[in-house]
């Protein structure tokens, strides 16, 4: 291949980068809260704006690349035309450029760091490999209650999110309602997240933090205030277990890791499982909430998720069988 049909080849790659990644959910330029949509213009700006500077360094590398030398230029002729191109090409206008968007970036951090609207209250997130744990603050910061990779929201009222990490670090990611924020071990992070209307939206982990990254999702749930409170005060119930699948969950270990409110089961390492049978999903987001996938999650965690920390426990099927319908009974 030729440096031209090189060059050729990249501009079409360009193209078809800018295009792409448009189609399904979710996207920065699907915008469904007031956080997102202040960020989506800075990401319209960064993609056309930059796309335009990357096409037109393409476009004079291709000039540079045809037009050959006149015979009687010196090459190394540092202070003619060359040194304009130079100055103005590889000093002055990158420093523009870059300057502006550093600005405009600054600025809409500074617009995202406030709350937008009456704040309906604050969410403790901290990610774990591979799964986010969520805790529901009181306004003294004492935790309500605590689920697991599923957040509900009220329509139209920001919450503010502070940010932990277990492990190491991750990010946090609903593309369409809020801006992306780390989650750094040792340190709070904290964001803010709304969003307009009733409706599901995806998030991911958007930090590589292991073998199972790409297995770390989260579900937002945006519904109506009444909705919403009647999800919370239902999850800020303590379980009520039957006692026979209590004690097998204990006899099968899981007590050591998982906590069940309202029981002994008071393990952290895991996710908290007092309302497990009412979300929506397992495993941070990879499984639909059934009772097969749930059967499959215990009988071979690590073939559903790489590297889980959930141990295969070696169940018997009549175990699974017991633990499956005690966790899909826990509402
Ligand atoms: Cu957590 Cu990537």
């Amino acid at each position: 291949m030729t440096v031209a049909r090189g060059v050729a080849v990249e501009l079409g790659s360009a193209a078809l980068l800018a295009t792409a990644g448009c189609a399904g959910s979710p996207s920065i330029f699907h915008t469904y809260g007031s956080y997102s949509r202040i960020i989506a213009p800075l990401g319209w700006t960064a993609t056309l704006g930059l796309g335009a500077v990357g096409i037109a360094v393409l476009a004079l590398l291709l000039v540079a690349i045809l037009r050959r030398n006149e015979p009687d230029e010196d090459p190394y002729d540092y202070h003619g035309r060359g040194a304009r191109w130079l100055a103005i090409g590889g000093l002055a206008f990158p420093a523009v450029v870059v300057s502006a968007f550093a600005v405009y970036s600054l600025a809409t951090l500074r617009t995202v760091e406030s709350p937008r609207g009456e704040p309906a209250g604050t969410i403790r997130v901290t990610a774990n490999q591979w799964w986010w744990r969520v805790d529901y603050l009181d306004r003294g910061g004492d935790t309500e209650f605590t689920t697991a990779n599923e957040i509900h929201l009220p329509a139209g009222r920001p919450f503010r999110v502070l940010l932990d990490s277990g492990d190491v670090i991750h990010s946090f990611w609903v593309p369409e309602l809020a801006g992306k924020t780390d989650a750094i071990p040792g340190r709070t992070n904290s964001t803010w997240i709304e969003g307009d209307e009733p409706g599901v939206y995806h998030g991911q982990c958007a930090e590589f933090c292991g073998a199972s990254h790409a297995n770390m999702l989260i579900r937002v749930v945006v519904e109506d205030s009444a909705a919403f409170r009647e999800w919370a005060a239902a999850q800020a119930e303590p379980a009520r277990p039957d006692s026979a699948g209590m004690a097998l969950f204990d006899a099968s270990g899981c007590s050591a890791c998982h906590r069940i409110a309202g029981t002994l089961a008071q393990g952290t390492t895991g996710p908290d499982l007092t309302h497990v049978g009412s979300r929506a999903t397992l495993a941070a987001g990879i499984l639909g909430n059934t009772p097969g996938n749930l059967a499959a999650w215990l009988r071979s965690p690590d073939s559903l998720k790489a590297q889980s920390r959930m141990p295969d426990l070696n169940l018997s099927e009549p175990a699974i069988e017991g633990l499956v319908s005690f966790l899909e009974g826990l509402k």
